[in-house]
């Protein structure tokens, strides 16, 4: 796969469509892409920070917006300190603060707006009585200060909540395209299922709003066999959705590992180097090492989220032909 450079193909054809991504943000303005499933633990997170990553890296001027009441982003990019967990948004929306806090830099070209528990509270306060907020219509303030905080990026990516309605529907006004992750069990195959309802809700506010596709996170296995079958299951569940070919291998300490030191999974593969061949001197030495994490898989899922990359900019990029 490797070619002279050091890059596989993939990463040189996704390096390839940045300029292209870059053009259409300067036309049509920013590309926002939103990762829903009504369910938890499907990878929304993951997905967002690994994804805005392999995009910031390549150059692109990303925007990462946390959503989601946990504090999966913040985890993820090591930026806990950083975070005001959605306060800023929260208080916007409900008529009590002056602006929405980007947080710049988080990495090279990759900023920030960080959701987090002091999101939750818009379900309570919003609600029904969203046109009654101080300062006006708490939905249309949302979008116009999301639209304008948007406007200087080329990508942004957004982590949605699993069950908040309210900041659901903000967020998909503010939604070209969205991203469903899910696993490959009962629950959150029940969330892919709940996606079109939530669509049609979602469309009476944005009318525009597109799917990329499904896409299967944790796959436990390479099995081709297994993965038809879901393919299959998808297909029925919900056949207006494409099935991305992309899915994301399953390892825990990959996740941990990365999680544990705030970096993303390609960010992860160069501090692994030789943790194999250390921890074997270790043991040799009578010491109890804690387990080396495989360079090899955190390698392979790296180049996951790769192909997720560039399957989600391929389709973008030919939507706008
Ligand atoms: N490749 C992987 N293999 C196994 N576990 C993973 C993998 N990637 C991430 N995880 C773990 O799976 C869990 C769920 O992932 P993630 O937090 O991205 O999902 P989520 O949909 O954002 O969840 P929530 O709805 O709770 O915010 C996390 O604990 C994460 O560390
Ligand atoms: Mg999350």
């Amino acid at each position: 796969m490797s070619s002279d450079n050091g890059l596989s193909a993939q990463s040189r054809e996704l390096q390839g469509l940045m300029e292209r991504v870059h053009e259409i943000a300067q036309t049509k303005g920013p590309v926002s892409i939103a990762v829903v499933n009504r369910k938890g633990g499907v990878g929304k997170s993951s997905i967002v920070t690994n994804m805005a990553c392999e995009l910031a890296r390549r150059g692109l001027k990303v925007l990462v917006v946390g959503l989601c009441g946990q504090v999966g982003v913040a985890v993820d990019l090591g930026a806990r300190n950083l975070s005001d967990e959605g306060a800023s948004i929260a208080d916007y929306v409900l008529g009590e603060g002056d602006d929405v806090a980007i947080v710049p830099n988080v990495r090279p070209n990759l900023d920030v707006i960080f959701g987090g528990k002091r999101l939750p509270i818009l379900e309570t306060l919003v609600g029904e009585n969203a046109k009654s907020v101080p300062g006006g219509d708490a939905i249309a303030r949302f979008r116009d200060v999301m639209l304008a905080k948007f406007d200087p990026y080329d990508v942004v990516l957004m982590d949605f909540p699993p069950q908040q309605t309210v900041t659901q529907m903000m967020g998909f006004t503010v939604t070209d395209w969205v991203l469903i992750p899910t696993r490959n069990d009962d629950e959150s195959m029940n969330g892919v299922a709940e996606m079109p309802d939530l669509l049609e809700n979602a469309r009476r506010l944005n009318p525009d709003i597109q799917v990329l596709g499904v896409t299967l996170f944790m796959h436990p296995t390479r099995s081709t066999a297994v993965r038809r079958e879901w393919q299959e299951e998808m297909a029925q569940i919900a056949p207006q959705f494409p099935v991305l070919d992309t899915f994301i291998p399953h390892s825990l300490p990959v996740s941990a590992g990365s999680r544990k030191r705030g970096v993303v999974v390609r960010e992860l593969v160069p501090q692994l180097a030789g943790s194999i061949a250390t921890r074997i001197q270790a043991l040799r030495e009578g010491k109890s090492p804690a387990r080396a994490i495989s360079e090899s898989t955190a390698k392979s899922i790296a180049d996951a989220y790769e192909a997720l990359t560039l399957e989600v900019i391929r389709k973008i990029v030919e939507a706008a032909r």
